[in-house]
């Protein structure tokens, strides 16, 4: 059976995901940090799939020291067909987490860097999907990533949003340089934005004005289930096996912004994001 893995599977888009890939007949791995809202992921999932098989893997992808546990617990196992890199959150830009860096920055950028180079080097020849979701590039646009200050939000009441947004931008930018790296060998790489997606979690632990703002684009939002279509149908359809180093919106493929796809950019994000993990700064 093939097997999926997909963080942020415990609620909105992920877990639409998740639900899809296992109707597609894959294992699909939950990744998620609190074991009360896997377990009832896992049982919403298998009432809509009933008997699939739905394993479920703890990590808090704010801690990079969970994230190495979680990459070592899964390339123990044999390699996955398909990584959907999901879970990101809008959390206040003054949040520092017990390692001492930035909640959002970790969360949204460092854990999916951290994770999917370690799969990737753990794939064993083996050819995968990996789809990491982001944001939407027109919006995006206007936010390029600070490369002297990867947590920079910038100032005004909707930091938290800056932030996030740039963490966003960083997902593109790694999405690249890691599908350059793996050209050829079998592991594809894609962006993806889900949309403009109301009901799903996102911002609820961001400051009031954030929260306003999402609240005034809810009404003209769709749901969940729009949400994850693309970047499930990158994870399985036939009309993109093969394609790599791409970014998708409504299953199209689009250009995001110069300043995302400058090969100079993605590299010092590279490794600059190595030397905050820990690994090494060239790869392959
Ligand atoms: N909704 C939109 O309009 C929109 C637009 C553009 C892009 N996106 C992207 O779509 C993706 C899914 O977002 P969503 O809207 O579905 O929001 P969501 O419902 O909040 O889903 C985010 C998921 O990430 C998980 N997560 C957050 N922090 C985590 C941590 N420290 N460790 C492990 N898991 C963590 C959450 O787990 P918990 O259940 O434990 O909180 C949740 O399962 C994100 O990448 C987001 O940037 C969404």
């Amino acid at each position: 059976m093939p097997k999926a893995i997909v963080t942020g599977a415990t609620s909105g888009i992920g877990e639409v995901i998740a639900c899809r890939l296992a109707a597609a007949g894959m294992t699909v791995v939950l990744v998620g940090r609190d074991a009360g809202r896997l377990d009832r992921a896992r049982g919403r999932i298998d009432a809509e799939v009933p008997g699939a098989d739905l394993p479920t893997e703890k990590a808090d992808l704010s801690l990079l020291a969970e994230v190495r546990d979680l990459a070592a617990r899964l390339t123990a196992q044999p390699p996955p067909d398909v990584v959907v890199s999901n879970a990101a959150v809008v959390a206040p830009v003054d949040e520092r987490t017990p390692e001492g860096l930035q909640r959002t920055l970790v969360t949204n950028h460092l854990a999916p860097y951290l994770l999917l180079r370690s799969l990737a080097e753990a794939q064993d020849r083996k050819p995968a999907r990996y789809v990491i979701v982001g944001g939407d590039p027109r919006g995006l646009a206007r936010v390029p990533v600070n490369l002297d200050d990867l947590a920079d939000g910038g100032g005004g009441p909707l930091r938290d949003f800056m932030t996030y947004a740039r963490t966003k931008n960083m997902n593109a930018m790694f999405g690249y340089a890691l599908a350059r790296r793996l050209r050829g060998t079998g592991i594809t790489v894609n962006g993806a934005h889900p949309g403009i997606i109301r009901g799903t979690g996102l911002g609820r632990q961001a400051s009031r004005p954030v929260r306003l703002l999402g609240a005034a684009f809810s009404p003209f939002s769709a749901g969940p289930d729009a949400g994850a279509d693309t970047p499930a149908w990158l994870a399985t359809a036939p009309d993109v096996e093969g394609v790599t180093g791409r970014y998708y919106v409504r299953r199209r493929a689009v250009g995001t912004a110069p300043h995302t796809t400058d090969e100079a950019r993605c590299e010092r994000l590279w490794n600059l994001s190595a030397d905050l993990v820990g690994l090494r700064s060239a790869h392959g």
